[in-house]
């Protein structure tokens, strides 16, 4: 009697976890019994791109508190001194712990002098952290090839160019991370955001190829952080057909992640060193799975689920550029 009690009451009990799950199984497992950041990050030189803003600006705002020294890039300078009196003034900093470098990851000619002025500023790098990235949402057949572009050179080419400055300076120290923001539409394919999806797609290809390469480097590690939906300035600053920059009103049409649960679980993953993480909630981390372990995986995620969501997106593009031109 006891034993069909737990044959029935384990895999409900299993599935419920499941359900409850934002983190792929590693992560979870790094968080309830691995290296706490706290513990693993204090006194390291951090430099985060993308850090006026979201992802990025939380990521500054946590690390603040953790006693690193903090490099903050992106291209708005107003906008990253903002990130850097929040933290001075909520962190465990000092004014000299904190080096605000404006930066254009798509002016890739200029990245070899910043990362010269990082060196100068703090003698290392012992974290780099590429989060700097920007979206689009449209039909490839409706989008102008310089929006496919400009995710290119800013998403993809962009992180590349910085890794490749900062790691002659790791493997000289012969330590260092160097982490990649993707996206879980780096793993499992999005329509409406092809172009996002290529570009994330091919860092994934670039990260693993280099991760082979550095196998003589064991403390150098390279982490993927492949995040779902979360709150951020990115749903009100993408891309649509054309390469420029519309203000979109914000929408709360579908769940996203809290930004600083988000990056609480990068923390972790940076912490134990984790090559590849998946920051979702359900649906979205049990769409994953199907498409990394399951076969007829097409037919199960894109005839079933995306085709309601680009019939979705059709109707709400119609009815948000009404309200646009209407001033509604
Ligand atoms: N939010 C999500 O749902 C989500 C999900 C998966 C992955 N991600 C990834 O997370 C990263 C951060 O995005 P977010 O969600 O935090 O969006 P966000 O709030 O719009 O922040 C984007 C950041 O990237 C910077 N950036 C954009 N273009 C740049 C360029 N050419 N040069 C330098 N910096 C540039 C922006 O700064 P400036 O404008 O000041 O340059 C800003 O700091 C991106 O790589 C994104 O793909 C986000």
């Amino acid at each position: 009697m006891l034993a069909s009690w737990c044959a029935l009451l384990l895999p409900a009990l299993g599935l419920l976890c499941f359900l409850r799950m934002d983190s792929d199984l590693t992560l979870l497992w790094a968080a309830w019994l691995g290296r706490r950041p706290e513990q693993a990050l204090p006194g390291m030189v951090v430099w985060v791109t993308g850090a006026s803003s979201g992802i990025g600006e939380e990521l500054a705002f946590q690390l603040s508190k953790l006693g690193v020294s903090l490099v903050l890039s992106a291209r708005r300078v107003q906008e990253l001194e903002r990130v850097k009196r929040r933290c001075l003034e909520n962190g465990n900093m000092k004014e000299k712990d904190i080096l605000v470098l404006p930066l254009d990851l798509a002016d890739t000619s200029s990245h070899d002098t910043a990362t010269k002025a990082v060196l100068q500023e703090f003698g290392r790098i012992d974290i780099l952290v590429n989060n700097g990235g920007e979206s689009h949402c449209s039909f490839a057949v409706d989008t102008n090839l310089d929006v496919f572009k400009v995710l290119i050179e800013v998403n993809y080419l962009g992180t590349v160019s910085l890794t490749k400055c900062v790691l002659p300076h790791m493997m000289e120290r012969k330590q260092g991370k160097i982490v990649i923001m993707s996206s879980l539409s780096g793993i499992v394919p999005r329509p409406l955001c092809s172009g996002y999806t290529a570009s994330k797609h091919a860092l994934r290809g670039f990260v693993n190829a280099l991760q082979i390469e550095l196998l003589d480097y064991p403390g150098i590690t390279l982490s993927t952080i492949c995040p779902a939906a979360v709150h951020s300035n990115i749903f009100q600053n993408y891309f649509t057909t054309e390469a420029i920059k519309t203000r979109w009103p914000k929408t709360q049409e579908f769940p996203k992640m809290a930004t600083s649960r988000c990056v609480q679980l990068m923390l972790i993953s940076m912490a134990n060193d984790l090559k590849e993480v998946w920051i979702a909630g359900q649906p979205a981390l049990f769409r994953a799975y199907v498409w990394q372990y399951v076969a007829f995986r097409d037919w199960i995620i894109s005839r079933t689920l995306w085709k309601k969501s680009m019939e979705h997106f059709r109707i709400n593009m119609r009815m948000t550029l009404k309200a646009i031109i209407t001033g509604g």
